[in-house]
């Protein structure tokens, strides 16, 4: 086991409640007074900024000199460690007052997520996990679902804030929609993935996300049996596919910023299914 990943949890353990607990009591923002970003549809609010800030100064406390990138402020990935904080991932849900979203707040070491956690205000849920010390949920251990048929199998995806991009997102799920159980769009890809490892969902797959709405739930996906495959990190020399699909050469090819995590029992066939459907090219 790595202790210094299991610290790291406890560090993102601590910031991600402290941070939910803040975001929990701060007034939601009115949805059309809201600011954008990339696009029309990427919104950003006063809260966003006050969480991220509040992340920022907890971690300079808790570990100085450790590089932090995040959503709303960007950030140097020029330190060993590198905290990728995403101070509400689900932000559309957030300010149309859906309950679904989330505090992110992932270690990355040597270009791979290394422990993280993920906190829901609503809720009061607690995710985190550390390389080779498990996954948990407000304590209990979590794994993935036995499910062995894709064509049984829910599948988490999500869509760019970016119409160009929607548009071969829109094609791909068209083309996977009858050749699986069902597709579900819930609007966080951390908690996406978080349900992957509870085995809500069976499988998760998105392109084009950043690195801060997933550093943190790849590991919790990673712990909890899940099959995994993240994009290169942010601004350093990227690991080696292999050291990035974790475990199995079976879900190459799906697309260089695709992310993927699946239930064993199908992940190959599922990767299979969707390099066959064009993941590639979306
Ligand atoms: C978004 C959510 C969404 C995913 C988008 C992300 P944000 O993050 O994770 O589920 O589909 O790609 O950008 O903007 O809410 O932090
Ligand atoms: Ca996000």
């Amino acid at each position: 086991m790595d202790c210094t990943a299991l610290s790291l949890r406890r560090v993102a353990e601590r910031v991600t409640l402290e941070a939910a607990e803040y975001l929990r009591d701060l007034p939601r923002p009115d949805v059309v007074a809201v600011s954008t970003k990339s696009s029309p549809t990427d919104v950003v609010s006063a809260a966003d900024t006050a969480v991220e800030a509040l992340l920022r100064h907890r971690l300079a406390e808790l570990c100085p000199g450790d590089a932090v990138v995040g959503e709303e402020d960007g950030g140097a990935a020029d330190t060993d460690t590198i905290w990728l904080v995403d101070p509400i991932d689900g932000t559309v849900n957030y300010v149309h007052g859906l309950p679904w979203y989330a505090v992110s707040v992932g270690a990355v070491r040597c270009g791979v997520p290394v422990a993280g956690a993920v906190a829901e205000p609503v809720s009061g849920r607690l995710w985190s996990a550390a390389v080779g010390a498990g996954a948990t949920c407000d304590g209990r251990p979590l794994r993935v679902s036995a499910i062995s048929d894709v064509a049984l199998s829910v599948l988490g995806t999500g869509f760019s804030y970016r119409s160009q991009r929607r548009v071969g997102q829109a094609r791909l799920v068209a083309a996977l929609l009858p050749r699986v159980g069902d597709v579900r769009r819930t609007g966080s890809a951390a908690l996406d993935m978080c349900s992957v490892a509870a085995g809500w969902l069976d499988a998760y797959l998105e392109h084009g996300t950043n690195w801060w709405d997933w550093a943190a739930a790849a590991v919790i996906a990673r712990e909890a049996g899940a099959v995994v495959r993240v994009p290169g990190p942010p601004g350093a020399q990227p690991p080696d596919e292999e050291a990035r699909t974790y475990s199995s050469s079976d879900i190459a090819g799906l697309g260089a910023d695709a992310v993927f995590a699946a239930a064993p029992g199908i992940a190959a066939d599922l990767a299979a299914l969707a390099r066959a459907c064009g993941a590639a090219a979306v």
